[in-house]
Protein backbone atom coordinates (compact mmCIF):
# COMPACT_ATOMS: atom_id res chain seq x y z
CA UNK A 1 0.00 0.00 0.00
CA UNK A 2 1.27 3.55 -1.08
CA UNK A 3 3.41 5.76 1.72
CA UNK A 4 2.57 8.70 -0.11
CA UNK A 5 1.41 11.97 1.71
CA UNK A 6 -2.14 12.37 0.95
CA UNK A 7 -2.08 16.42 -0.82
CA UNK A 8 -3.85 18.96 0.75
CA UNK A 9 -5.60 19.90 -2.52
CA UNK A 10 -7.35 17.59 -4.37
CA UNK A 11 -10.80 17.86 -6.64
CA UNK A 12 -12.34 14.59 -6.95
CA UNK A 13 -11.87 11.27 -4.88
CA UNK A 14 -13.18 7.75 -4.97
CA UNK A 15 -13.63 5.86 -2.34
CA UNK A 16 -14.48 1.87 -1.27
CA UNK A 17 -12.91 0.48 -4.11
CA UNK A 18 -11.40 -2.27 -6.04
CA UNK A 19 -8.47 -1.03 -8.47
CA UNK A 20 -6.85 -3.32 -10.97
CA UNK A 21 -3.68 -0.59 -11.29
CA UNK A 22 -1.09 -2.64 -13.54
CA UNK A 23 1.20 -1.18 -11.78
CA UNK A 24 4.53 -2.04 -9.84
CA UNK A 25 3.80 0.31 -7.32
CA UNK A 26 1.62 -2.42 -6.49
CA UNK A 27 3.08 -5.38 -7.53
CA UNK A 28 2.47 -5.81 -11.31
CA UNK A 29 5.29 -7.33 -12.69
CA UNK A 30 4.61 -8.11 -16.53
CA UNK A 31 7.72 -10.60 -17.12
CA UNK A 32 6.83 -12.42 -14.08
CA UNK A 33 4.24 -15.52 -13.07
CA UNK A 34 5.24 -14.66 -8.90
CA UNK A 35 3.82 -10.98 -8.97
CA UNK A 36 0.42 -9.52 -7.81
CA UNK A 37 -2.26 -10.29 -10.00
CA UNK A 38 -3.84 -6.96 -11.77
CA UNK A 39 -1.65 -5.29 -9.83
CA UNK A 40 -4.96 -5.56 -7.49
CA UNK A 41 -6.00 -3.61 -4.17
CA UNK A 42 -9.53 -4.01 -2.77
CA UNK A 43 -10.68 -1.28 -0.46
CA UNK A 44 -8.87 1.45 -1.80
CA UNK A 45 -9.26 5.04 -2.60
CA UNK A 46 -8.02 7.07 -5.74
CA UNK A 47 -7.45 11.23 -5.05
CA UNK A 48 -7.46 13.43 -8.90
CA UNK A 49 -6.41 16.59 -9.04
CA UNK A 50 -5.62 18.83 -12.16
CA UNK A 51 -7.03 15.73 -14.56
CA UNK A 52 -3.94 13.32 -12.87
CA UNK A 53 -4.17 10.42 -10.21
CA UNK A 54 -2.45 12.63 -6.85
CA UNK A 55 -3.23 9.74 -4.70
CA UNK A 56 -3.45 6.37 -4.34
CA UNK A 57 -4.16 3.94 -0.88
CA UNK A 58 -5.88 2.67 1.85
CA UNK A 59 -9.96 4.17 1.51
CA UNK A 60 -9.56 4.44 5.19
CA UNK A 61 -6.71 6.85 5.07
CA UNK A 62 -8.64 8.88 2.75
CA UNK A 63 -12.13 8.86 4.61
CA UNK A 64 -9.85 10.25 7.46
CA UNK A 65 -7.30 13.08 5.26
CA UNK A 66 -10.38 13.99 2.31
CA UNK A 67 -12.17 15.54 5.67
CA UNK A 68 -9.37 17.51 6.02
CA UNK A 69 -8.81 18.49 2.28
CA UNK A 70 -10.91 20.24 0.34
CA UNK A 71 -12.48 17.45 -1.65
CA UNK A 72 -14.86 18.78 -3.67
CA UNK A 73 -16.52 15.97 -4.80
CA UNK A 74 -16.94 12.47 -3.28
CA UNK A 75 -17.82 9.04 -5.12
CA UNK A 76 -18.57 6.42 -3.10
CA UNK A 77 -17.74 3.42 -5.25
CA UNK A 78 -19.24 0.54 -2.72
CA UNK A 79 -17.08 -2.01 -3.98
CA UNK A 80 -17.17 -2.01 -7.07
CA UNK A 81 -13.89 -2.12 -9.92
CA UNK A 82 -11.80 0.85 -11.57
CA UNK A 83 -9.43 -0.25 -14.28
CA UNK A 84 -7.96 2.90 -16.74
CA UNK A 85 -9.58 3.63 -19.34
CA UNK A 86 -9.43 1.18 -22.13
CA UNK A 87 -7.21 1.67 -24.80
CA UNK A 88 -7.82 0.64 -28.85
CA UNK A 89 -4.17 0.37 -30.29
CA UNK A 90 -4.75 -0.63 -33.97
CA UNK A 91 -8.22 0.31 -35.83
CA UNK A 92 -8.71 1.31 -39.30
CA UNK A 93 -12.39 3.26 -38.22
CA UNK A 94 -12.29 5.91 -40.85
CA UNK A 95 -13.84 4.65 -43.90
CA UNK A 96 -16.40 4.81 -46.27
CA UNK A 97 -18.85 2.04 -47.46
CA UNK A 98 -19.33 -1.56 -46.44
CA UNK A 99 -17.82 -4.88 -47.61
CA UNK A 100 -20.83 -7.63 -46.37
CA UNK A 101 -20.36 -8.32 -50.17
CA UNK A 102 -17.07 -9.72 -49.40
CA UNK A 103 -18.50 -11.85 -46.60
CA UNK A 104 -20.56 -13.56 -48.49
CA UNK A 105 -18.00 -14.19 -51.42
CA UNK A 106 -15.84 -15.99 -48.75
CA UNK A 107 -18.34 -18.02 -46.80
CA UNK A 108 -19.12 -19.33 -50.95
CA UNK A 109 -15.34 -20.15 -50.78
CA UNK A 110 -13.53 -17.14 -51.94
CA UNK A 111 -10.38 -16.32 -50.06
CA UNK A 112 -9.35 -12.79 -48.64
CA UNK A 113 -6.30 -13.11 -50.77
CA UNK A 114 -8.67 -14.04 -54.09
CA UNK A 115 -10.63 -11.34 -53.34
CA UNK A 116 -8.08 -8.68 -53.00
CA UNK A 117 -6.54 -9.83 -56.12
CA UNK A 118 -9.78 -9.42 -58.17
CA UNK A 119 -9.94 -5.65 -56.92
CA UNK A 120 -11.90 -5.97 -54.29
CA UNK A 121 -10.75 -6.38 -50.45
CA UNK A 122 -8.77 -2.60 -49.70
CA UNK A 123 -9.37 -1.02 -52.95
CA UNK A 124 -12.92 -1.73 -52.64
CA UNK A 125 -13.21 0.59 -49.38
CA UNK A 126 -10.11 3.38 -51.31
CA UNK A 127 -13.10 3.80 -53.91
CA UNK A 128 -15.73 4.64 -51.26
CA UNK A 129 -13.68 6.41 -49.16
CA UNK A 130 -12.38 8.14 -52.16
CA UNK A 131 -15.87 8.98 -53.33
CA UNK A 132 -16.86 10.38 -49.61
CA UNK A 133 -16.43 13.78 -49.06
CA UNK A 134 -15.44 15.01 -45.14
CA UNK A 135 -18.70 15.16 -43.60
CA UNK A 136 -19.86 11.69 -45.10
CA UNK A 137 -16.73 9.97 -44.01
CA UNK A 138 -17.05 11.72 -40.47
CA UNK A 139 -20.76 10.96 -40.16
CA UNK A 140 -20.08 6.93 -41.28
CA UNK A 141 -17.40 6.57 -39.12
CA UNK A 142 -18.46 8.29 -36.08
CA UNK A 143 -21.17 5.15 -35.89
CA UNK A 144 -18.17 2.95 -35.04
CA UNK A 145 -16.19 5.46 -32.85
CA UNK A 146 -19.35 5.76 -30.86
CA UNK A 147 -19.60 2.12 -30.49
CA UNK A 148 -16.08 1.80 -28.74
CA UNK A 149 -16.48 4.84 -26.04
CA UNK A 150 -19.61 3.03 -25.29
CA UNK A 151 -17.42 -0.03 -23.98
CA UNK A 152 -15.27 2.58 -21.73
CA UNK A 153 -12.68 3.17 -24.45
CA UNK A 154 -10.87 6.34 -23.46
CA UNK A 155 -8.14 6.23 -26.19
CA UNK A 156 -8.27 4.99 -29.44
CA UNK A 157 -5.81 5.13 -32.58
CA UNK A 158 -7.24 5.52 -36.08
CA UNK A 159 -5.14 4.81 -38.87
CA UNK A 160 -5.11 6.11 -42.70
CA UNK A 161 -4.57 3.52 -45.72
CA UNK A 162 -7.83 3.93 -48.11
CA UNK A 163 -7.16 6.79 -49.75
CA UNK A 164 -4.22 6.07 -51.35
CA UNK A 165 -3.42 9.48 -52.66
CA UNK A 166 -2.17 12.88 -50.73
CA UNK A 167 -5.75 14.60 -50.46
CA UNK A 168 -7.62 11.12 -49.73
CA UNK A 169 -5.04 10.41 -46.90
CA UNK A 170 -5.10 13.58 -45.65
CA UNK A 171 -9.09 13.49 -45.56
CA UNK A 172 -9.01 10.54 -43.19
CA UNK A 173 -6.29 11.59 -41.22
CA UNK A 174 -8.52 14.84 -40.37
CA UNK A 175 -11.37 12.80 -39.62
CA UNK A 176 -10.02 11.11 -37.09
CA UNK A 177 -8.53 14.37 -35.30
CA UNK A 178 -12.07 15.77 -35.41
CA UNK A 179 -13.22 12.71 -33.68
CA UNK A 180 -11.01 12.97 -30.96
CA UNK A 181 -12.17 16.84 -30.48
CA UNK A 182 -15.57 16.39 -30.43
CA UNK A 183 -15.70 13.54 -28.13
CA UNK A 184 -13.19 14.48 -25.90
CA UNK A 185 -11.37 11.49 -26.46
CA UNK A 186 -7.05 10.57 -27.24
CA UNK A 187 -6.56 10.00 -30.93
CA UNK A 188 -3.41 8.70 -31.99
CA UNK A 189 -3.34 8.89 -35.93
CA UNK A 190 -1.22 6.87 -37.58
CA UNK A 191 0.05 7.26 -41.73
CA UNK A 192 -0.65 3.85 -43.75
CA UNK A 193 -0.86 4.92 -47.15
CA UNK A 194 1.71 1.97 -47.19
CA UNK A 195 -1.61 -0.32 -47.05
CA UNK A 196 -1.88 -1.44 -50.44
CA UNK A 197 -0.69 -0.03 -53.82
CA UNK A 198 -2.75 2.79 -55.63
CA UNK A 199 -5.05 2.32 -58.45
CA UNK A 200 -2.26 4.91 -59.97
CA UNK A 201 -0.06 2.79 -59.79
CA UNK A 202 -0.40 -0.70 -60.46
CA UNK A 203 2.81 -1.62 -61.71
CA UNK A 204 5.03 0.55 -60.16
CA UNK A 205 4.78 0.13 -56.49
CA UNK A 206 8.18 1.30 -56.09
CA UNK A 207 6.80 4.92 -57.56
CA UNK A 208 4.30 4.96 -55.05
CA UNK A 209 6.20 4.14 -52.13
CA UNK A 210 8.61 7.20 -53.51
CA UNK A 211 5.15 9.21 -52.69
CA UNK A 212 4.13 7.49 -50.05
CA UNK A 213 7.67 9.04 -48.26
CA UNK A 214 7.44 12.57 -50.41
CA UNK A 215 3.64 12.83 -48.92
CA UNK A 216 4.82 12.21 -45.15
CA UNK A 217 6.53 15.38 -44.34
CA UNK A 218 3.48 17.28 -45.51
CA UNK A 219 0.91 15.50 -43.74
CA UNK A 220 3.42 15.58 -40.35
CA UNK A 221 3.80 19.52 -40.42
CA UNK A 222 0.43 20.09 -39.92
CA UNK A 223 -0.22 17.69 -36.89
CA UNK A 224 -1.98 14.49 -38.44
CA UNK A 225 0.54 11.91 -38.11
CA UNK A 226 1.64 10.57 -34.50
CA UNK A 227 3.47 7.46 -35.98
CA UNK A 228 3.83 5.79 -39.47
CA UNK A 229 2.43 1.62 -39.99
CA UNK A 230 2.66 -0.56 -43.37
CA UNK A 231 1.78 -3.85 -44.69
CA UNK A 232 4.26 -6.40 -45.51
CA UNK A 233 2.90 -8.98 -47.15
CA UNK A 234 2.74 -10.65 -50.39
CA UNK A 235 0.03 -8.65 -51.66
CA UNK A 236 1.34 -5.36 -50.22
CA UNK A 237 4.75 -4.10 -50.25
CA UNK A 238 8.32 -5.90 -49.37
CA UNK A 239 11.15 -5.58 -46.87
CA UNK A 240 13.00 -3.19 -48.99
CA UNK A 241 10.02 -0.70 -49.75
CA UNK A 242 8.92 -0.85 -46.14
CA UNK A 243 12.76 0.39 -44.88
CA UNK A 244 12.24 3.82 -47.35
CA UNK A 245 8.58 4.08 -45.58
CA UNK A 246 10.84 3.88 -42.02
CA UNK A 247 13.52 5.74 -42.91
CA UNK A 248 10.91 9.01 -44.15
CA UNK A 249 9.52 7.89 -40.84
CA UNK A 250 12.80 8.19 -39.08
CA UNK A 251 14.28 11.65 -40.74
CA UNK A 252 11.02 13.39 -38.98
CA UNK A 253 11.36 11.49 -35.67
CA UNK A 254 8.05 9.18 -36.28
CA UNK A 255 7.74 5.54 -34.61
CA UNK A 256 6.67 3.41 -36.68
CA UNK A 257 4.36 -0.18 -36.24
CA UNK A 258 3.48 -2.91 -38.87
CA UNK A 259 1.03 -5.07 -39.69
CA UNK A 260 2.99 -7.99 -40.53
CA UNK A 261 3.29 -11.83 -40.56
CA UNK A 262 -0.38 -12.00 -41.15
CA UNK A 263 -0.94 -14.33 -43.55
CA UNK A 264 3.32 -15.53 -44.36
CA UNK A 265 6.44 -14.38 -42.82
CA UNK A 266 8.28 -11.85 -44.94
CA UNK A 267 10.69 -10.70 -41.81
CA UNK A 268 8.72 -7.80 -41.13
CA UNK A 269 8.81 -7.31 -37.02
CA UNK A 270 12.85 -7.60 -37.58
CA UNK A 271 12.57 -4.63 -39.67
CA UNK A 272 10.48 -3.05 -36.90
CA UNK A 273 12.47 -4.09 -34.36
CA UNK A 274 15.55 -2.87 -36.11
CA UNK A 275 13.71 0.81 -36.12
CA UNK A 276 12.54 0.41 -32.33
CA UNK A 277 9.03 0.28 -33.68
CA UNK A 278 6.35 0.74 -31.43
CA UNK A 279 4.79 -2.40 -31.82
CA UNK A 280 4.24 -5.22 -34.52
CA UNK A 281 0.94 -6.85 -35.23
CA UNK A 282 -1.33 -9.69 -36.59
CA UNK A 283 2.00 -11.97 -35.81
CA UNK A 284 0.01 -15.13 -36.59
CA UNK A 285 3.04 -16.87 -38.80
CA UNK A 286 5.82 -15.37 -36.56
CA UNK A 287 8.86 -17.75 -35.66
CA UNK A 288 10.87 -17.19 -32.23
CA UNK A 289 14.34 -15.28 -33.61
CA UNK A 290 11.76 -12.19 -34.94
CA UNK A 291 10.39 -12.79 -30.97
CA UNK A 292 14.22 -12.29 -29.49
CA UNK A 293 14.20 -9.14 -31.85
CA UNK A 294 10.89 -7.61 -30.44
CA UNK A 295 12.10 -8.55 -27.20
CA UNK A 296 15.72 -6.17 -27.25
CA UNK A 297 14.37 -3.82 -29.00
CA UNK A 298 11.13 -3.74 -26.65
CA UNK A 299 7.81 -3.32 -29.33
CA UNK A 300 5.14 -4.96 -28.07
CA UNK A 301 3.04 -7.56 -29.87
CA UNK A 302 -0.30 -6.18 -30.89
CA UNK A 303 -2.62 -9.51 -30.93
CA UNK A 304 -5.99 -8.75 -33.72
CA UNK A 305 -8.50 -12.27 -32.66
CA UNK A 306 -11.11 -10.05 -34.68
CA UNK A 307 -9.08 -10.99 -38.03
CA UNK A 308 -8.34 -14.61 -36.82
CA UNK A 309 -11.87 -14.85 -36.78
CA UNK A 310 -13.06 -13.45 -39.59
CA UNK A 311 -10.64 -15.04 -42.02
CA UNK A 312 -11.17 -18.38 -40.00
CA UNK A 313 -7.35 -18.42 -39.85
CA UNK A 314 -6.17 -21.91 -38.13
CA UNK A 315 -2.40 -20.99 -36.96
CA UNK A 316 -2.38 -19.03 -33.81
CA UNK A 317 -0.07 -15.93 -32.93
CA UNK A 318 2.96 -18.04 -30.64
CA UNK A 319 1.61 -16.77 -27.47
CA UNK A 320 3.73 -18.74 -25.20
CA UNK A 321 6.89 -17.80 -27.09
CA UNK A 322 5.86 -14.83 -26.79
CA UNK A 323 5.51 -15.05 -23.06
CA UNK A 324 9.10 -17.05 -22.99
CA UNK A 325 11.08 -14.17 -24.13
CA UNK A 326 8.93 -11.53 -22.33
CA UNK A 327 6.93 -9.29 -25.21
CA UNK A 328 4.54 -7.36 -24.06
CA UNK A 329 1.44 -7.90 -25.61
CA UNK A 330 -1.68 -5.80 -26.38
CA UNK A 331 -5.09 -6.87 -27.64
CA UNK A 332 -6.94 -4.67 -30.38
CA UNK A 333 -10.10 -4.95 -32.84
CA UNK A 334 -8.27 -3.89 -35.81
CA UNK A 335 -11.80 -2.74 -36.69
CA UNK A 336 -11.94 -2.71 -40.45
CA UNK A 337 -14.32 -3.22 -42.99
CA UNK A 338 -12.72 -6.32 -44.59
CA UNK A 339 -11.02 -8.60 -42.22
CA UNK A 340 -12.47 -7.07 -38.68
CA UNK A 341 -15.72 -5.62 -38.90
CA UNK A 342 -15.53 -5.06 -34.89
CA UNK A 343 -16.60 -2.42 -32.58
CA UNK A 344 -15.85 -4.53 -28.93
CA UNK A 345 -13.12 -4.33 -27.31
CA UNK A 346 -14.35 -6.33 -24.78
CA UNK A 347 -15.49 -8.72 -27.33
CA UNK A 348 -11.82 -9.45 -28.66
CA UNK A 349 -10.59 -9.71 -24.76
CA UNK A 350 -13.00 -12.64 -24.46
CA UNK A 351 -11.76 -13.84 -27.94
CA UNK A 352 -7.94 -13.17 -26.80
CA UNK A 353 -8.50 -15.39 -24.31
CA UNK A 354 -10.89 -18.26 -25.76
CA UNK A 355 -8.73 -17.87 -29.38
CA UNK A 356 -5.54 -17.29 -28.32
CA UNK A 357 -4.90 -18.83 -25.05
CA UNK A 358 -4.33 -15.83 -23.02
CA UNK A 359 -5.31 -15.43 -19.03
CA UNK A 360 -7.77 -12.47 -18.48
CA UNK A 361 -5.24 -10.62 -16.64
CA UNK A 362 -2.99 -10.31 -19.89
CA UNK A 363 -6.04 -9.74 -22.01
CA UNK A 364 -6.74 -6.34 -19.60
CA UNK A 365 -3.34 -5.81 -19.70
CA UNK A 366 -3.42 -6.14 -23.61
CA UNK A 367 -5.74 -3.06 -23.75
CA UNK A 368 -4.77 -0.81 -21.12
CA UNK A 369 -1.18 -1.16 -20.14
CA UNK A 370 0.69 -2.87 -22.99
CA UNK A 371 -1.93 -0.58 -25.35
CA UNK A 372 -0.54 2.37 -24.08
CA UNK A 373 2.85 1.33 -24.66
CA UNK A 374 1.99 0.35 -28.30
CA UNK A 375 1.29 4.13 -28.81
CA UNK A 376 4.03 5.29 -26.64
CA UNK A 377 1.88 7.06 -24.55
CA UNK A 378 3.33 6.53 -20.95
CA UNK A 379 0.86 8.72 -19.24
CA UNK A 380 -1.66 6.07 -19.78
CA UNK A 381 -2.85 2.00 -19.29
CA UNK A 382 -1.73 2.55 -15.55
CA UNK A 383 -3.00 3.57 -11.91
CA UNK A 384 -0.66 4.98 -9.79
CA UNK A 385 0.11 8.73 -9.29
CA UNK A 386 1.03 10.98 -11.75
CA UNK A 387 -1.25 8.89 -14.19
CA UNK A 388 -3.70 10.45 -16.74
CA UNK A 389 -7.02 10.10 -14.84
CA UNK A 390 -8.73 8.18 -17.62
CA UNK A 391 -10.70 5.79 -15.17
CA UNK A 392 -13.92 3.23 -15.78
CA UNK A 393 -15.80 2.30 -13.13
CA UNK A 394 -17.35 -1.57 -13.92
CA UNK A 395 -20.23 -3.37 -12.19
CA UNK A 396 -18.24 -6.73 -11.56
CA UNK A 397 -17.11 -8.87 -9.21
CA UNK A 398 -13.27 -9.72 -10.24
CA UNK A 399 -11.19 -8.15 -13.28
CA UNK A 400 -11.66 -11.68 -15.24
CA UNK A 401 -15.73 -10.42 -15.50
CA UNK A 402 -14.62 -8.19 -18.40
CA UNK A 403 -12.94 -10.99 -20.51
CA UNK A 404 -15.18 -13.70 -19.59
CA UNK A 405 -18.88 -11.71 -20.23
CA UNK A 406 -20.15 -11.98 -23.60
CA UNK A 407 -22.23 -9.03 -24.69
CA UNK A 408 -22.91 -7.67 -21.50
CA UNK A 409 -21.31 -4.00 -20.81
CA UNK A 410 -20.86 -3.31 -17.38
CA UNK A 411 -19.42 -0.65 -17.52
CA UNK A 412 -21.27 2.10 -14.86
CA UNK A 413 -18.84 5.73 -14.79
CA UNK A 414 -16.33 7.36 -17.38
CA UNK A 415 -14.00 9.72 -15.71
CA UNK A 416 -11.26 11.74 -18.66
CA UNK A 417 -8.62 13.40 -17.94
CA UNK A 418 -10.29 13.80 -14.56
CA UNK A 419 -13.84 14.38 -15.22
CA UNK A 420 -16.64 12.33 -15.56
CA UNK A 421 -18.24 12.08 -18.81
CA UNK A 422 -20.70 9.21 -17.94
O1 LIG B 1 -5.43 -5.06 -40.47
N1 LIG B 1 -3.91 -6.31 -43.04
C1 LIG B 1 -4.20 -5.29 -43.64
N2 LIG B 1 -5.12 -4.40 -43.30
C2 LIG B 1 -6.31 -4.68 -42.58
C3 LIG B 1 -7.36 -5.20 -43.50
C4 LIG B 1 -7.86 -4.14 -44.35
C5 LIG B 1 -9.01 -4.49 -45.22
O2 LIG B 1 -9.23 -5.65 -45.63
O3 LIG B 1 -9.73 -3.53 -45.53
C6 LIG B 1 -6.04 -5.57 -41.41
O4 LIG B 1 -6.43 -6.74 -41.33
FE1 LIG C 1 -5.01 -3.58 -39.35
Amino acid sequence: MTTDIFPTHIEKLIINVNIATFSEDFGYRPDSDNHNEYGAITESAIAITDGKIAWVGDTKVAEAEGQRSNAIEVLDAQGKWITAGLIDCHTHLVYAGNRSNEFEARLKGASYTDIAQAGGGILSTVESTRQADEAELYRQSEKRFKALISEGVTSIEIKSGYGLDFVSEEKMLRVAKQLGEDYGITVKKTYLAAHALSPEYQDNADAYIDKVCEWLPRLHEQGLVDAVDGFIEAIAFNLPQMTKVFDAAKALGLPVKLHSEQLTDMGGSELVSKYKGLSSDHLEQLGEEAIKKMAESDTVAVLLPGAFYTLRDETVPPIALLRKHGVDMAVSTDCNPGTSPVTSLLLMMNMACTLFYLTPEEALAGTTRHAAKALGMINKGQIAVGMDADLLLWDIERPADLSYLVGLNPLQKVMINGCWTM
